[in-house]
């Protein structure tokens, strides 16, 4: 199966299907229209051409029928590639609530990998195989872009924000990862590869970890090394906002308006307190911008996420529970 040269690269996700077939549907329409109008050319050249010197064309008064139907075809068409691209678009933007978590670091020139339960690894990223994975990427320097093409996905990695990623592999085998945005002399180098492990053999690979701690209890010991605690508490004494049960829900700010307490809000809270002042609070919050690395900053936000037992990504409805319907058992 290996080609030496290959044309396409392997769909290996599950978005990767749907991807190549929005890409061949785009490709199938242009090539019909493109033939249809270079043909339509020939054809009026040839039949329409001068045939003496003194040959007047007679007069073109228009036809309704035929200016409806060339406005109203190609308007539909393009309707199809606005809501296909779109459904394809919700699905590459939307992870499903049971995706296993990864961050990633983006630096010059490599990218660095931790898993939620602590392993960390640069330049190659095991996943497991049908199982959703949710990247949080943050970078540390300049511009980068996370891009596997053989899943079919790419999204770019900035400075001062976080960006989500996910994919479900569907083929174990190894493949290519790039940085896909110019970022300096060893940009081209900066590529790895990802590894798509039988879920048995991840869980193996997993175990065999140096015993590194979690990427949430990293994120507590922070949060108690910088004393975010004396300020963040459920009591009384608090001077910042209760942070359990934080994540995912809308936050009311003192101007009034509302966010949602996502990855990237909770990041630029840690950065730049004053950004998004949540309402009812002083802003006393020292900026920690520069103090905590990138790596540092997505163990604190996944801390925090942490928080939240439950913790419900936005819009998501909560994880599938063993029910027993009491009414219906006293029914029968
Ligand atoms: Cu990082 Cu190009």
């Amino acid at each position: 199966m290996k080609q030496t040269f290959p044309l396409f690269p392997d769909q290996a996700s599950t978005v990767a299907p749907q991807v190549d077939a929005l890409y061949f549907y785009l490709i199938a329409v242009s090539v019909f229209f493109s033939l249809l109008i270079a043909g339509a050319i020939l054809y009026f050249a040839i039949k329409y051409r001068r045939r003496s010197e003194s040959e007047l064309p007679h007069g073109v008064l228009g036809s309704l029928k035929l200016e409806i139907a060339w406005s109203v075809v190609p308007l539909l068409i393009s309707m199809t590639f606005f809501f296909w691209g779109a459904s394809v678009f919700f699905a590459i933007n939307r992870p499903p609530n049971d995706a296993i978590d990864v961050s990633v670091v983006g630096k010059q020139w490599m990218w660095k990998f931790q898993h939620a339960d602590g392993q960390r690894e640069i330049n190659e990223l095991h996943v497991p195989l049908g199982r959703p994975v949710r990247l949080t990427m943050a970078s540390e320097d300049v511009i980068h872009s996370f891009f596997v093409p053989a899943f079919r996905v790419k999204r770019d990695v900035l400075p001062g924000r976080i960006s989500i990623l996910w994919f479900e592999a569907t083929k174990p085998g190894r493949y290519h990862l790039f940085c896909a945005e110019y970022c300096g002399t060893k940009h081209s180098g900066m590529t790895g590869w990802l590894e798509v492990m039988e879920p048995t053999a991840f869980q193996a690979w997993l175990a065999g970890g140096s015993g590194s701690e979690s990427l949430a209890s990293a994120g507590g010991k922070l949060f108690q090394q910088h004393a975010c605690n004396t300020c963040h508490r459920p009591d009384s004494l608090a001077r910042g906002p209760n942070l359990e049960g934080l994540y995912g829900k809308p936050v009311a700010l003192a101007g009034g308006r509302t966010v949602v307490a996502d990855e990237s809000y909770i990041r630029e809270s840690i950065v730049a307190p004053n950004a998004k002042l949540v309402a009812g609070f002083q802003p006393l919050m020292p900026t920690f911008q520069g103090l905590i690395s990138e790596e540092g900053l997505l163990q604190l936000v996944a801390y925090v996420k942490s928080l939240s037992a439950s913790r419900p990504p936005p819009g998501a409805v909560p994880p599938p529970v063993q029910e027993t319907f009491p009414e219906r058992e006293a029914r029968e």
